[in-house]
């Protein structure tokens, strides 16, 4: 596995794999692995002769008060896990090169990004955009892969590739949940273990009301409702958003009509998780 740091060995490396013909997969990160990262590079694999992953804790869609300084980072680890999957380039670049003095460029996805996360991190959005078409003009990939966990931040890249022409492919990868449903999150390890037993409850309510709206329960408000009764036998988590919305514009619905995103977000202690899961909409018996 090779590791590249400087942008300009990354340009004149994904130059040459072009040249050669060669497929590139690329899988942006913030790195500190989990089994949800392994497979986005797993399916990376499958689709690509070249395997690159970008480790890089981007502080432009960190905002004021957030985690950026103590998110966690084991390089020496990330390394070692990346190598047994088979990824071929890790991409390791620095703040100080990323975002240089007077860097002064920022995309702005407007209308997805507004509900939900974005509600609430009011740069995050933009930071990641900015990030995610820095890294594809850098990388060059064919193709690239994002976890369905991160639904808003899909559901933007995705926008962005559309809106600015960007000849790549996106593949969104199902979310990787623990053997209890929590979804896995390099935030995870944040959690006590009281915190991390009642963060179960998160998936355990979506899947509730997923239930109920295949047995035909569509108004917006009874899902949200059951939703908030078994999380808030939890303790410890204390709800940030609890939102129905259509998955494709990311507005609030007040009824499932053939499919919905229940997304949720929660304070734990000191982490903040997200999780969300589709809603179909069945008829009641
Ligand atoms: P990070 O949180 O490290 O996540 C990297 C990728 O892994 C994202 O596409 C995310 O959706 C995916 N992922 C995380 N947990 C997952 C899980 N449990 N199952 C499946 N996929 C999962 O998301 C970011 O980094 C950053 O915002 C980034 C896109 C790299 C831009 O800085």
């Amino acid at each position: 596995m090779e590791l590249i740091s400087c942008i300009t060995d990354m340009h004149r490396k994904a130059d040459a794999l072009r040249r050669e013909g060669k497929t590139i997969a690329f899988v942006p990160t913030m790195g500190y692995f989990h089994e949800g990262h392994l497979e986005l590079m797993r399916q990376a694999k499958n689709w690509g002769d070249v395997v690159i992953v970008s480790i890089f804790v981007n502080p432009t869609q960190f905002g004021p008060g957030e985690d950026y300084e103590r998110y966690p980072r084991d390089m020496e680890r990330d390394l070692s896990m990346a190598g047994k999957v088979g990824v071929n380039i890790i991409f390791n670049p620095s703040a100080q090169e990323m975002y240089p003095a007077r860097y002064q460029t920022y995309v702005e996805v407007e209308q997805v990004t507004q509900n939900l996360c974005g509600a609430s991190r009011p740069i995050h959005f933009r930071g990641v955009a900015t990030v995610v078409a820095k890294l594809f003009n850098i990388v060059k990939p064919h193709v690239a892969f994002f976890g369905q966990k991160d639904y808003q931040q899909l559901v933007t890249v995705t926008r962005m590739v559309a809106d600015l022409n960007i000849d790549l492919k996106i593949v969104g990868v199902p979310t990787f949940r623990e053997s209890d449903g929590l979804a896995m999150s390099s935030r995870n390890s944040y959690l006590t273990p009281v915190q991390r037993r009642d963060a179960r409850n998160l998936y355990r309510a979506l899947q509730r009301a997923q239930i109920l709206a295949a047995q035909g329960v569509t108004r917006t408000e009874l899902l949200v409702n059951e939703v908030r009764k078994i999380i808030s036998s939890a303790p410890s988590i204390e709800i940030d958003y609890m939102k129905v919305c259509n998955p494709a514009t990311l507005e609030d619905i007040s009824e499932v009509t053939d499919t919905a995103v229940l997304a949720i977000a929660a304070q734990v202690g000191r982490a903040r998780l997200i999780d969300n899961i589709v809603l179909k909409e069945g008829t009641r018996a």
